[in-house]
């Protein structure tokens, strides 16, 4: 709609942001007037990282990106959304083993809020298999992430995690 800025939000857990939702925001920087990345606060027992940290490397990651907002959301969804005064919620599909998540995710807000669309889409190829837990995963065993997330999540990632093999019991 014309004077309308199409606001989309890019929910998520970020615990940390890979280089597959860099991909996805990029994405949605291009199709939307603005993105919202949207940190879930409601902390997971299990979270590597605090949302306030979250937040810092993702602002770091898109301080270059005029129509890239970073913010945290708690409660439901689509409350946030319509508070925000999106129409969309973006979200990325790697692979057929996230539709059916992503598909009851999409139908139940739609439930919810039917004037609120979800909008998939794909990363580039090579970020595929990139998912936040297997990157915890690798680093907490000692590997590399290089590549797979931005610098500035690696570099926390560096003073963050001592290598369980390494680590002293
Ligand atoms: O990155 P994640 O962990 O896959 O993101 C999941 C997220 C944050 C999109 C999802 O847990 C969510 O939307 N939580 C908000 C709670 C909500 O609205 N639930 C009802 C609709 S499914």
């Amino acid at each position: 709609m014309a004077g309308h800025p199409r606001i989309a939000v890019y929910p998520g857990s970020f615990d940390p942001l890979t280089n597959g939702h860099v991909d996805i925001i990029e994405r949605g920087a291009r199709l939307f007037d603005r993105i919202v990345v949207a940190v879930l606060t409601n902390a997971e027992k299990h979270a590597l990282f605090e949302t306030s940290e979250r937040v810092a490397m993702l602002r770091e990651a898109f301080s270059g990106h005029a129509n890239v907002e970073v913010d945290t959301f708690g409660g439901l969804l689509v409350e946030y959304a319509r508070q925000r005064q999106a129409s969309v919620i973006v979200r990325g599909l790697r692979a057929v083993s996230d539709f059916e998540y992503e598909m009851q995710m999409a139908l139940m807000n739609r439930h919810l809020s039917a004037d609120i669309e979800t909008v998939f889409m794909m990363p580039a190829e090579q970020y595929t298999y990139v998912s936040s837990r297997l990157v915890k995963e690798v680093v907490s065993l000692g590997g590399s992430v290089a590549g797979l997330v931005p610098p500035v999540v690696e570099e926390r990632l560096r003073h963050r995690s001592t290598p369980s093999h390494q680590r002293r019991v």
